[in-house]
């Protein structure tokens, strides 16, 4: 609500609506279609003073924090959900550099994260360890001052174009979750390829990549932190930070859906009417209406309690996560709805908001995760 924002939250909104309606829109289906990396939009986001939000200024970012980063990512999302995550990946990937790494690490890498001039992905996930994170079989074995890491990752998003990567791998399998440890990997390190690029339902224009580790060797200098061991807990604090960037991007494409169903529902006739004259739609808008008001609000306050520094902010961040992208898939079904048979058509917008909305619910924990995170912060009282 318009209320609640101050004059810096509503510049940013202003800033990221202008990228989104003259330099997004146009290019949506384009994007699309094509599967292509939006290239034109990052340099616009750049020119627009949008990038590094979410960076402390010591480290050369914006020091605007995750509700200004939501902010961005609602707006750019409301125009393409491909666009939004391409955009927020930056900070699920400088994360572990925020909250885990040493000042060397900060300084060394997050200002040209913060210009926009490299951009970061996050590898976690492997084709066997998804969900379950903490059984991740990629390994780092130590030699003199430098890590040996061998193994695949799945699900790169951004993979290719990012230039720096937040890689996840065990020095210690026997020791679970305490043997991760996350390493800073550049591209073009010898060892380090990107691999297959995977064929999506939706968010096309970001691309997902296999990527591999084959005697990669990196630098002890870049193991995150300077401490083993570390990597699966910075993991987790970094998805606490970064879900509510998710759930943003929700909200922005309910709301992206919802304007068009309004508009539709306004010009289209049956009956002699417009159809938004019929109750049943009414009732629909408003409940869709009502639902985006309830996952944005909730988005902003998990925003506002990490920007705020509070100490529990994992269940409140999961609950915007899952609220959020259940009803970013709920309201953009029945925007399709609303569109009748033409709702089903690629040639209207409407159905890539439905096909992008589907991953929000998957991604960066899956809601099922989301209701474990949040029923065992119950169970231990927090
Ligand atoms: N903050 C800090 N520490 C945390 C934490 C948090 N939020 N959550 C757990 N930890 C710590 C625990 O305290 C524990 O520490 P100790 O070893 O000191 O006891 C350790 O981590 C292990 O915790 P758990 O026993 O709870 O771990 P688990 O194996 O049961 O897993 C899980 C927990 C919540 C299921 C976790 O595996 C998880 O979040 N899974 C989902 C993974 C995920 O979200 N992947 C998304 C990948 S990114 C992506 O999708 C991006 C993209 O493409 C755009």
């Amino acid at each position: 609500m318009k209320g609640l924002l101050d004059a810096k939250n509503d510049d940013y909104v202003a800033r990221a609506r202008e990228v989104a309606e003259k330099y997004i829109r146009p290019v949506a289906a384009e994007l699309d279609e094509k599967e292509e990396y939006p290239w034109s939009v990052m340099a616009k986001l750049q020119e627009y003073g949008l990038t590094g939000v979410w960076i402390p200024k010591e480290y050369g970012g914006k020091g605007d924090g995750v509700l200004n980063l939501c902010l961005v990512v609602e707006e750019l999302s409301r125009a393409c959900g491909g666009v939004g995550v391409v955009f927020a990946v930056n900070a699920l990937g400088s994360f572990p550099i925020i909250v885990g790494g040493t000042e060397e690490q900060k300084h060394k890498f997050l200002p040209d994260v913060a210009s926009g001039k490299k951009l970061i992905a996050y590898a976690l996930s492997e084709k066997d360890a998804g969900s379950d994170a903490g059984s991740l079989k990629c390994r780092a074995v130590k030699e003199g001052d430098s890590y040996v890491l061998t193994g695949d990752k799945k699900w790169t998003t951004n993979a290719g174009a990012a230039s720096l990567y937040t890689a996840f791998a065990t020095t210690d399998p026997a020791r679970g979750t305490r043997g991760i440890c996350a390493f800073i990997v550049e591209k073009g390190t010898p060892g380090f390829t990107i691999g297959w690029k995977e064929k999506k339902m939706g968010i096309r224009c970001a691309p997902v990549h296999e990527t591999h580790f084959k005697d990669c060797r990196i630098p002890s200098s870049q193991l995150l932190g300077g401490q083993e061991g570390r990597g699966f807990k910075h993991a987790m604090m970094t998805l606490d930070r970064a879900r509510p960037g998710v759930a943003a991007q929700a909200v922005g494409l309910a709301q992206g859906a919802l304007d068009l169903a309004v508009d539709w529902a306004r010009n289209r006739k049956q009956f002699g009417e417009a159809i938004i004259s019929f109750q049943g739609l009414q009732f629909m808008l408003a409940d869709m209406a009502t639902k985006v008001e309830s996952a944005r609000q909730l988005v902003h306050a998990a925003a506002r309690a990490i920007d705020a520094g509070a100490e529990n902010v994992t269940r409140l961040c999961a609950m915007s996560k899952v609220y959020a992208t259940d009803v970013a898939m709920q309201v953009t079904t029945d925007a399709v709805q609303i569109f009748g048979g033409y709702g089903f058509l690629r040639d209207y917008p409407i159905e890539k908001y439905m096909r992008d909305a589907k991953i929000t619910q998957i991604y960066e924990g899956t809601n099922q995760i989301q209701r474990l995170v949040i029923a065992r912060s119950m169970i231990k009282g927090e």
